[in-house]
């Protein structure tokens, strides 16, 4: 018999902090871009990066739900309390659910307004959303007031794992940790 693991496989680390790094950028990301006083090369490059980007993610979190589905996490360990367990996997569905609540409002977003997604348009993916104005704005309140939720669940999660990883030192950040290898 193999030994219970304790650690998420490599392709789930791999995955998880190159999203992490990707969602981190990309919130500030969106938010400067739509600031006043930006020259218009910054304004386009911000864009360009943000859309691409999020698209990018929305296809890296499909991956990792699809792994996570084959290969389920390890247990956590026995000194986390039943409460804390629970809200970590609402928290975790939570994340999986925004980010790809996210993207799709956001492709929605700029696809029914009859903007350019560059990466997607030179590839030829053709546009899964009519051109429509009212589904453009539709889909613009929802990404702009969806950011908030997200943000605060990214923020209970970091709280959390720096908690386990800096005070209780109890291997939960380990399990996520190192980013490659092993
Ligand atoms: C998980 C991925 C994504 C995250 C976390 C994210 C986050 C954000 C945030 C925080 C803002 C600022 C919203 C505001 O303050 O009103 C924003 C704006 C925006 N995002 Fe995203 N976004 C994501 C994916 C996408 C994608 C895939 C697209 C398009 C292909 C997109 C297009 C836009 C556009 C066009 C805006 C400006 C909205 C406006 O018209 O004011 N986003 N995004
Ligand atoms: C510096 C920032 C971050 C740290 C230190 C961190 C740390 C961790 C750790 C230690 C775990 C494993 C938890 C467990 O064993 O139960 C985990 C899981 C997870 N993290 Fe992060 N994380 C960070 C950023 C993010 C970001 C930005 C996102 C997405 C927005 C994210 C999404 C997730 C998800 C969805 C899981 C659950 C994995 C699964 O069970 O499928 N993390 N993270």
């Amino acid at each position: 018999m193999p030994a219970t693991p304790t650690r998420y496989t490599a392709t789930a680390r791999l995955l998880h902090w190159i999203v992490a790094l990707m969602v981190l950028a990309t919130i500030p990301i969106g938010t400067v871009m739509i600031q006043e006083g930006l020259t218009r090369s910054t304004q386009d490059t911000l864009f360009i990066l943000h859309k691409n980007g999020g698209v990018i993610i929305l296809l890296l979190v499909l991956a990792r739900i699809a792994w996570r589905a084959a290969h389920p996490p390890p247990p956590l360990p026995a000194s986390v309390p039943a409460w804390q367990q629970a809200i970590s996997r609402l928290v975790h569905v939570g994340l999986y659910a925004m980010l790809v609540f996210m993207a799709v409002t956001g492709y929605t977003r700029v696809a029914a307004g009859g903007f350019p997604i560059e990466m997607l348009d030179a590839l030829g993916v053709p546009r899964l959303a009519p051109r429509s104005d009212s589904l453009a704005e539709t889909a613009k309140a929802l990404h702009h007031n969806g950011r908030l939720v997200l943000v605060a669940l990214v923020l209970m999660h970091v709280g959390a794992a720096l908690y386990h990883a800096i005070l209780l030192r109890d291997g939960v950040f380990s399990r996520m940790w190192p980013p490659v290898g092993r």
